[in-house]
């Protein structure tokens, strides 16, 4: 199929050139030109893993195209996706301008059928909107709008959309079900579920699944803070509820607070539905503020191990990605921490496998980053941990202690074993776990 794919973020480069891996024509469409040219050029302008092997062999192969040309990129799609930015706009609402502005464009374009597929994650009525604003120039029988909500992970995202769990397409248009439905075929070829549905159950599924996992690790956090008061060890609560096959193992992880360019937004987004269908949806809410509190936890557990003193204070913080295997730092912990530490005067020194580069647009010089995880303790007074690198979990501790001005560690992943710091001499504390001191 000849496929359009609009916007190359994490979910479009991922999607057209998954798309091309099957054997389709895929041309990206972005509207930044630098970018457009970095990957005409063959480079991949994100940290995917497994990423730059397909990119490499569908460009190579003239499966996988780019362009800024809207209208040269969509002459002879099938079907064109929406993989756009929906922000939160000031109030918390999803900022559907990106979608429906190319909406638009698109039926001032568009000159035979083509199905439009929202893959963004938008608000419940939004593919009525996107109809609508399709509608104001171009006759209804040559579109159908899809709701196609992605699940895809960062860090995983290849594997995640190449074998998805399942498929969820919101339409009640038949023809673009057969369209839809062939395209993702080759990707659930082990049987896992292409469902089909309504557009605006598509649209709320994305935002419940999300919300959701948001909840469940929210709550393990608030597990967490509580094991702390009463001397119980998360982790051991943790394996002795997901052992439970009606809760499960995963997404069970306490630490420093969701964050990533999904969770946060979309809890917000459907919190602001509910305002705007006057439902109070009151989980939703104390999800965000227990949230909001969880991310400043490595910060907070620092300032009082200095008394509430960081002035002239090093701080040495391995991990920015707001997870392990991204170069995405939107909404990490990290960020937060960060920005705390230097607002209470302290100096702090960083180290991320990926994300670095990121990083420094936001700070320049106002932190150091060192080119490896041991360059980053050189001279710090503690280590704090934000990201659960793999890198991270066997480091040698004889190292660190040699580098560091004393061997303090503040771990917001729990990577290490409380026995076995005791045992190495350090002063650890992590989440939901008792206090190792020295
Ligand atoms: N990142 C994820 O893990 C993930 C997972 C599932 C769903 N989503 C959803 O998918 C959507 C996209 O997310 P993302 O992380 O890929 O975003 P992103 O910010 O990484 O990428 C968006 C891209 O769209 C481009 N763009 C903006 N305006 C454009 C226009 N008018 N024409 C063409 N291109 C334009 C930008 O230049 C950018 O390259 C969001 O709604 C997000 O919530 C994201």
């Amino acid at each position: 199929m000849n496929i359009t794919v609009v916007g190359t973020g994490y979910v479009g480069l991922v999607s057209g050139t998954c798309f091309a891996e099957t054997g389709n024509n895929v041309v990206c469409v972005d509207i930044d030109q630098q970018k457009v040219t970095r990957m005409q050029a063959g480079e991949v302008p994100i940290y995917e893993p497994g990423l730059e092997l397909l990119f490499e062999r569908n460009t190579r192969q003239g499966r996988l195209t780019f362009t800024t040309d809207l209208a040269a990129a969509t002459e002879t799609a099938e079907i064109i996706f929406l993989a756009l930015p929906t922000p939160p706009g000031e109030d918390g609402s999803a900022d559907l301008s990106y979608i429906l502005g190319v909406a638009e464009q698109l039926g001032k374009i568009i000159t035979s059928y083509k199905v439009i597929v929202d893959k963004s994650t938008v608000p419940v009525g939004t593919a009525e909107r996107v109809h609508l604003a399709l509608a104001k120039n171009l006759s209804e029988d040559l579109f159908d709008v899809v709701s196609n909500p992605e699940f895809l992970r960062e860090g995983v995202a290849i594997d995640d959309f190449l074998k998805p769990d399942r498929v969820v397409i919101g339409t009640t248009s038949e023809r673009a079900q057969k369209k839809i439905k062939e395209l993702y075929e080759p990707f659930v070829r082990q049987g896992n579920p292409i469902i089909m549905m309504d557009e605006r159950s598509a649209e709320m599924t994305k935002y419940a699944a999300n919300s959701y996992l948001a909840t469940r690790i929210t709550f393990m956090n608030e597990i967490a803070n509580l094991c702390e008061k009463v001397g119980a060890n998360v982790d051991q609560v943790r394996r002795g509820m997901g052992s439970d096959s009606r809760i499960g193992k995963r997404f069970l992880f306490p630490g420093v607070g969701y964050g990533g360019s999904c969770f946060p937004k979309d809890v917000q987004a459907l919190a602001k539905t509910s305002d705007e269908y006057d439902y109070d949806f009151r989980i939703l809410k104390s999800v965000m503020s227990v949230n909001y509190q969880q991310r400043m936890r490595l910060y907070d557990k620092i300032l009082a191990y200095f008394n509430n003193d960081l002035q002239g204070k090093t701080i040495a913080l391995w991990g920015l990605a707001f997870k392990p295997n991204t170069d995405d730092i939107r909404e990490a912990p990290a960020i937060y921490t960060i920005k705390s530490l230097l607002a209470a005067g302290a100096q702090v020194r960083t180290y991320d496998p990926e994300a670095m580069k990121n990083v420094q647009a936001i700070f320049g010089d106002q932190v150091v980053f060192a080119t490896d995880q041991y360059e980053a303790l050189i001279g710090a007074d503690v280590l704090a941990i934000a990201t659960e690198w793999s890198v991270f979990r066997t480091p040698s501790f004889q190292v660190m202690k040699e580098l560091l001005k004393a061997p303090v560690i503040f771990d917001g992943r729990n990577l290490y074993d409380l026995e076995m710091m005791e045992e190495k001499g350090f002063h650890y504390e992590s989440i939901g776990r008792n206090v190792v001191s020295l």
